[in-house]
């Protein structure tokens, strides 16, 4: 029987039932009408399936902990990215859900934000490309994806209702971007829409983000979900394409049976509705008996590690004190409870109850063997890193006897979360003290942090040789860190957002976090390293760094062809080389630059990426095609994508601010106003 048909043997009242969840994580069933109910359950880095048990208590089933997105996002690794949805498919699948809500990719506008650690980037092609990847992952195992939160829901700080004033352009090129990559080139089945308004008016109301953008013009197939509450007037939602409020509220029905009656919502509005989302649970269910019943644990854990070995950051490294070198150092002072205890994920909805947690120290001791000895002390209670520190007599005087200091801090369990902002980049005034007098008493001495967004260390990095940021890189992350430490495996993650050197200097200091009602996007699009690179700002560190214990020599750069017209495909070669002694993986960033234009256009953008794996001395050809898309910008007064006639640079990077190749390419605009 096909939809149609289901849906003509329905009466008004059931369809209107099937609009809102029958309770937290299930969609209503009407067996005898055929219509299945389906399960959805949070992600976005490992499946939290709320359970409730014989006495009707709720509790978490156990479920492999992955690296959180702001850490996926690090490895620059789209076959990562697709990898761990492919597992996070198979887990859900195994326990009966059928939509993970996930991935978020809201860009990171401030590193305030407490769910930056669930986001990707600051940049929308690296944001959409890994969220794109991970849709594609979880959805080849038959689970469906929920991409959210549709749209600028990028702060915490009043999220259920501040209005975020945001220009046609920055929202087009910033803040949509990642979404339309995502659904054109992976179709989730749902979209979630975020709480806050965007330019007055609720997304989960606003038909010109929920069917004029997502549906008409990119071309969205699936339903539009509501975050969990969001929906404030369900006829209008209904109105704008919203399909499915969640969770259940007994308003639902109601209010859109009244409005049924009083006319504001039709017949038409009412089966095209049903008929768009009982498309997705028709599909979805029907996927369940091809779908794996069970998964591999273990299995999950090893690609987890995988992936924070991929994701771990070297972001400094002087008289490349790392990896630790058995054949000097014979001594080594670890300190931080965080080095036993890790910090794995940020708090909230996306909260997973791993089945098991490595800890870097217990790994430290295996790799340091009978050739180091390791001296421990804890720092501060784990719980309570924020404000008290003990046992600092016992850490600084291991540090005075040590060779070698390495001191784990972090982002304390629920200092980053859903729910709310952090107010400070810094790490707690007494844990970067400790840093100080560690560092006075042992000048080798390395800081491993563990957090999900952007630290501002500018107090104490100068007193310390190596930083390492660790992320929050799911079960697997503490073994990750030693093995890096150690040398077992090259570190190649690069950041995804710009680390600042203070809160002040953020583009959206000034207006962030609103007045109360509206929180006005006010610097359009200069968004991250597109602010701090046009306007010349100093950074700690700039998007897209990362260091390697090898080194890698970028050649022999040609753009083909070298004047184009704008439909014309522009490639891009290059070469790299593995210069160094050990085997490392590079992630290559391409940058388009608009060297004169009549609007205004961030100095770099990021148009295409990839990550090269190359042993000692190996050398390999990189390419990439451009469109269209690398050169164009959203012309407002078009109401579209422009290219305007012109030169532009290619910029080849190791990071944004480490450019190695240049290259120019002229294109010719279809149409060019004076
Ligand atoms: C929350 C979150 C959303 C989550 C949903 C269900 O409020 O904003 O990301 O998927 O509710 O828990």
């Amino acid at each position: 029987m096909n939809i149609k048909e289901v849906i003509s043997k329905l009466s008004i009242d059931e369809k209107l039932t099937l609009l809102t969840g029958k309770d937290t994580w299930n969609t209503v069933a009407i067996e005898e009408k055929g219509v299945p109910s389906i399960c959805v359950s949070d992600g976005p880095h490992g499946l939290r399936k709320v359970c409730t048990n014989e006495k009707g208590q709720t509790f978490t089933k156990e479920a492999v902990c992955f690296p959180t997105a702001s850490a996926l996002s690090a490895t620059w690794n789209t076959e990562l990215a697709e990898k761990v949805g492919q597992a996070i498919g198979e887990e859900c699948s195994a326990n009966d859900v059928d939509i993970i809500l996930g991935p978020g990719t809201n860009i990171k506008r401030t590193p305030l934000c407490g769910r930056n650690f669930e986001y990707f980037s600051e940049d929308p092609v690296l944001a959409g490309e890994l969220s794109a990847a991970y849709i594609k992952g979880v959805q080849s195992t038959g689970v469906g994806t929920s991409l959210k939160h549709f749209s600028t829901n990028n702060q915490e700080y009043d999220r259920f209702h501040v209005n975020t004033e945001v220009d046609i352009r920055a929202l087009r090129e910033i803040y949509l971007k990642p979404f339309e990559i995502a659904v054109k080139k992976s179709k989730p089945t749902s979209v979630m829409c975020a709480y806050n308004r965007l330019n007055g008016i609720y997304c989960s109301e606003n038909k010109f983000l929920l069917n004029d953008i997502l549906r008409e013009e990119w071309g969205f197939d699936g339903f539009v979900v509501s975050d969990w509450g969001a929906v404030h007037d369900r006829a209008k939602a209904l109105k704008a394409s919203l399909e499915l409020e969640m969770p259940y509220s007994e308003k639902s029905f109601d209010a859109l049976k009244q409005a049924y009656e009083n006319g504001k919502i039709t017949d038409e509005e009412i089966d095209s509705a049903v008929e768009r989302f009982l498309n997705i649970v028709f599909r979805l269910y029907n996927n369940r008996n091809n779908r794996v019943k069970e998964y591999n644990p273990d299995g999950h854990h090893k690609l987890a590690k995988e992936i924070a070995l991929e994701a771990i950051t070297l972001l400094k490294n002087e008289d490349n004190i790392l990896p630790i070198k058995k054949e000097k150092i014979k001594s080594i002072a670890v300190i931080g409870n965080y080095a036993k205890t890790p910090i794995i994920q940020g708090g909230g909805s996306a909260e997973v109850k791993p089945i098991k947690i490595d800890n870097a120290f217990d790994r430290i001791i295996e790799l340091a063997g009978s050739d180091i000895e390791i001296k421990y002390s804890d720092l501060y209670a784990a719980w309570s890193h924020i404000n008290s520190i003990n046992n600092l007599s016992t850490a600084l005087t291991f540090a005075c006897d040590s060779d070698m200091a390495i001191i784990f801090v972090g982002s304390p369990f629920n200092y980053e979360s859903e729910g709310y902002d952090r107010t400070s980049i810094t790490l707690p005034p007494h844990i970067e003290d400790a840093i100080l007098k560690i560092a006075a008493k042992n000048p080798n001495t390395v800081v491993v942090i563990q957090a999900g967004s952007a630290i501002d260390m500018s107090s104490w990095i100068d007193k310390v040789k190596g930083v390492v940021f660790a992320w929050f890189t799911g079960q697997a992350g503490g073994s990750a860190i030693a093995e890096i430490l150690f040398g077992l495996s090259n570190p190649c993650g690069k950041i995804a957002e710009t680390f600042p050197l203070k809160i002040e200097d953020t583009p959206s200091y000034a207006t962030y976090p609103g007045n109360g009602y509206a929180s006005w996007y006010a610097e359009g699009i200069m968004v991250g390293y597109r602010y701090y690179d046009t306007y010349n700002k100093d950074v700690l560190f700039p998007f897209g760094h990362g260091l390697s214990y090898t080194t890698f020599e970028y050649k022999d750069l040609t753009i083909t062809p070298d004047t184009a017209s704008e439909e014309n495909e522009i490639n891009v070669k290059f070469r790299i080389k593995n210069t160094g002694n050990m085997q490392g993986k590079e992630i290559v960033q391409l940058y388009v630059k608009d060297t004169h234009s009549k609007a205004l256009r961030p100095d770099k953008e990021l148009k295409a990426f990839c990550k090269i794996d190359l042993k000692p001395g190996e050398e390999k050809e990189v390419e990439f095609k451009l469109d269209k898309s690398a050169f164009a910008y959203f012309n407002t007064s078009f109401n579209d994508w422009h290219v305007e006639s012109g030169r532009f640079k290619i910029l080849i990077g190791s990071s944004s601010r480490d450019i190695r190749l240049k290259g120019n390419v002229y294109v010719k605009s279809n149409f060019d106003f004076s």
